[in-house]
């Protein structure tokens, strides 16, 4: 029988979850809710449902395999051109675009832990080596990242928010490790939850774009434009960068009916502020709330609260009998995504019953 390269072995394919209605029929439950993949509990925008479907019809031609309007509102939004713009299925896709297109076997990439499973996945897909670098305070470390750069490294990845934890990097440490990457190595600043941050120190990945080193931000529709399940984000570089990626990127990566959908959600300011709205008045309550109970937490930057916990499993599988679907994260450590006022209260109102 043909065999993989042992680097593809040593993967974890990943396990989806169940259908929320499997779930339900088997722990004989009804109306639970689903606080685990940091989706944005406000739903779609109602112009981008609308603009989906308007565009049932053309469902039989293939996508503009450029997304040339998606581009350019992006452009115009952001203050880049178009040549600094490049779209994925998702903004997963995009990391793997990026290390399929930088890193060889051998080659080694720098990330935290823990951080976003996919840059260690994504590396090994290509027999890379991960130099994992432990969190501290439970943020990136950036002076310990920095310092794991060897003639080796040709990627570094940052998620700043950082999922799971939440925390975020601020601009004079991120200055700092900026001034420490090599020429030949691409800095990917995955920004998936930036649009929740109100934090102004936030690190500021776009005046990179115009320096000589070499970044790659990433952003999507799937968290606060509520559009996880269309499959569309996008990625800021220079265009020297995006040209090499656009040799990896098959050419209609991007659905027709995402681009659209997504082009009316960038239109859509009160669906981005509402969004908001909720979300930090979940924050709000969910702490005032973990307090009085007792749990720790970590404040937050992004849409979901990560919870030091004694016994991660007990906690999941206790919430679950009660329809509340949480996210593990190792065996001491839950994430909860902050859900809508009724969500988050059945949160914390299953969470009393449950030992700490
Ligand atoms: C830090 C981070 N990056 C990237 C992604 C991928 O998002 P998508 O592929 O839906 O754009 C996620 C999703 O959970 C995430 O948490």
């Amino acid at each position: 029988m043909i065999q993989p390269p042992d680097y593809v072995l040593g993967i974890q394919p990943y396990v989806p979850g169940k259908p929320l209605e499997e779930l339900e029929r088997e722990l004989g439950i009804s109306n639970s809710i689903k606080l685990a993949s940091n989706e944005n509990p406000v739903g779609p925008s109602p112009a981008a449902i609308k603009a989906l479907q308007d565009s049932f019809a053309d469902l039989n031609r293939y996508p503009d395999g450029a997304g040339y309007y998606l581009k350019q509102t992006l452009a115009a939004k952001l203050g880049v051109s178009e040549d600094e713009l490049i779209l994925g299925n998702g903004s997963n896709e995009l990391l793997d675009i990026a290390v399929r297109t930088f890193m060889k076997a051998g080659d080694a990439a720098v990330m935290a832990v823990p951080s976003f499973v996919v840059y260690a996945m994504a590396v090994q897909a290509v027999g890379g080596r991960s130099v994992q670098v432990p969190l501290k305070d439970f943020t990136h470390d950036l002076a310990a990242m920095a310092a794991a750069i060897t003639p080796e490294t040709k990627m570094l990845f940052i998620a700043n928010p950082n999922n799971p934890t939440g925390t975020i990097n601020r601009k004079a440490e991120f200055d700092a490790l900026m001034n420490r990457v090599t020429p030949d190595m691409l800095v990917v600043l995955d920004e998936a939850y930036f649009e929740y941050v109100t934090e102004a120190d936030y690190a500021d990945s776009m005046k990179y774009l115009r320096s000589d080193k070499n970044i790659l931000v990433l952003r999507t529709f799937s968290k606060i434009y509520g559009l996880a399940g269309l499959r569309i984000g996008y990625g800021m570089g220079k265009k020297e960068i995006l040209n090499n990626m656009n040799r990896i990127r098959e050419p209609f990566n991007t659905n027709a009916v995402a681009q659209k959908a997504a082009l009316a959600a960038l239109g859509d300011d009160d669906h981005v502020r509402r969004s908001r709205e909720v979300n930090e008045a979940g924050k709000k309550y969910l702490y005032k709330e973990l307090d009085s109970i007792g749990f720790r937490y970590v404040p937050t930057h992004a849409n979901f609260i990560y919870m030091p916990v004694e016994d991660a499993m007990t906690i999941y599988h206790e919430l679950l009998k009660k329809g509340v679907i949480i996210r593990p994260m190792g065996p001491k450590a839950i994430r909860v995504t902050i859900g809508l006022p009724e969500e988050n209260f059945r949160f914390i109102d299953a969470l009393r019953d449950v030992k700490k």
